[in-house]
């Protein structure tokens, strides 16, 4: 699964200037697509399968619920499945949405290389196959791809954690009074089979890199390695167990745990349970180690607010929903999406033509703004955490 990290390291830069040159103009068409045999067609007789992981976490149920609405603005039907993490489950809504006939999929896939058969399928039928968030390795069928910029969102969960540590201020700055002793972390990691953890895992991992280099921060349990810190579908409960074996193993003769990279804040939390449970904290003030996130979920978002977790990530949902339908109608009309990357994303078969998403640390002096007043959440909703 991790075909892409060196092109997504070398090619960082290129991307904030494409980024920056296509100015967030969505993916509006090019002519002569593939697959758009339908441009005459009327909306309201085309139904679009949309294929989402889990319901257990919200930002999932956001996203389906967001390209639902969107698509349905348009006029368009919408078959929206979730398949509970479970890849076989996954496999048989797409195969039949296949079979009922839909004119097009967005799927956002649990495991990134198990569709290739549904795949063929869909291609055999000239159904375009739009890969939400998470790319679909493996595969030729896949058309186009809608994301954020997922290395940049793990510079991001580093630099939180950062600065949670002391050594940078919020603005990226060095922090003048940097700490002057060792800071130990222990690191977590996403779902091995989701591509995007290798992305935000790289992009962590060296942004670190400076400071485990010359010792102002150190790993004590010396697990730095991907496949080791790995967090299986990117479970709550495994992090939690994980993250209690480490305060075991590594940290019950005294030594200090200053903090965590978390990828995402099922994770994050799931690490704060065990931290607690070991007595430290239980909040920031009284000594909980840095946890960064990722998703601003409200849950932990409410933890931000309440001083509890340090920080997390914001992806806004409602601008992926709208890359995503953007993308599909220009399908559906027999055009070809405007991506604003075609370099990054290589899933082992082909470069699959993408947009970029841009993302925001999250931190409890920033709620207000990034959230609230963008209308992502009330203050209601971050005061009682759902
Ligand atoms: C998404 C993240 C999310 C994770 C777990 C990843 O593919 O990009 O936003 O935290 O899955 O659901």
């Amino acid at each position: 699964m991790r075909i892409n990290r060196l092109v997504a390291a070398t090619a960082g830069l290129g991307l904030a200037l494409t980024l920056a040159a296509c100015g967030g103009q969505g993916a509006g068409g090019v002519d002569d697509a593939p697959g758009g045999d339908s441009a005459d067609a009327d909306p309201s007789d085309q139904t679009i399968g949309v294929a989402m992981p889990t319901q257990t976490s919200e930002r999932w149920i956001a996203d389906g619920e967001a390209v639902k609405s969107q698509l349905e603005e348009k006029g368009y039907t919408v078959d929206l499945q979730f398949a509970n993490d479970d890849i076989p489950t996954q496999s048989q809504q797409i195969d039949q949405m296949i079979t009922q006939g839909v004119d097009l999929l967005i799927i956002a896939s649990i495991d990134g290389t198990a569709l290739s058969s549904q795949l063929e399928s869909a291609a055999a039928k000239d159904i375009p196959v739009i890969a939400y968030d998470r790319l679909i390795n493996g595969s030729d069928h896949v058309e186009f791809y809608v994301t954020f910029d997922n290395y940049n969102v793990g510079v991001q969960q580093a630099t939180s954690l950062l600065v949670g540590l002391g050594f940078l201020e919020e603005d990226g700055t060095e922090a003048a009074d940097a700490p002057t002793s060792p800071q130990n972390i222990e690191v977590f990691a996403g779902s091995p089979d989701d591509n995007n953890a290798g992305f935000f895992f790289d992009g962590a991992m060296e942004t670190l890199a400076p400071y485990l280099e010359d010792g102002r921060i150190v790993v004590p349990s010396g697990q730095t390695d991907f496949d080791t810190v790995a967090t299986l579908r990117w479970s709550q409960e495994a992090a939690q167990t994980r993250m209690e074996d480490l305060l075991t193993s590594t940290y019950s003769g005294g030594e200090e745990l200053d903090g965590v990279l978390s990828p995402f804040d099922g994770i994050s939390r799931g690490v704060i349970t065990a931290l607690q449970g070991a007595g430290h904290g239980p909040s920031l003030e009284e000594g909980l180690p840095i946890v960064s996130g990722q998703d601003a979920e409200i849950a932990s978002v409410s933890l931000i607010d309440q001083g509890v977790q340090f920080a997390t990530i914001f992806k806004d949902t409602r601008k992926l929903a709208s890359q995503a339908v953007t993308a599909a109608t220009s399908f559906l009309e027999g055009d070809e999406p405007e991506a604003n990357d075609t370099e990054t994303y290589d899933n082992g078969v082909k470069i699959v033509p993408s947009y970029l998403l841009e993302s925001d640390i999250v931190y409890k002096e920033n709620i207000s703004e990034l959230l609230i007043d963008s209308g992502y959440y009330t203050q209601e909703q971050v005061d009682t955490g759902q």
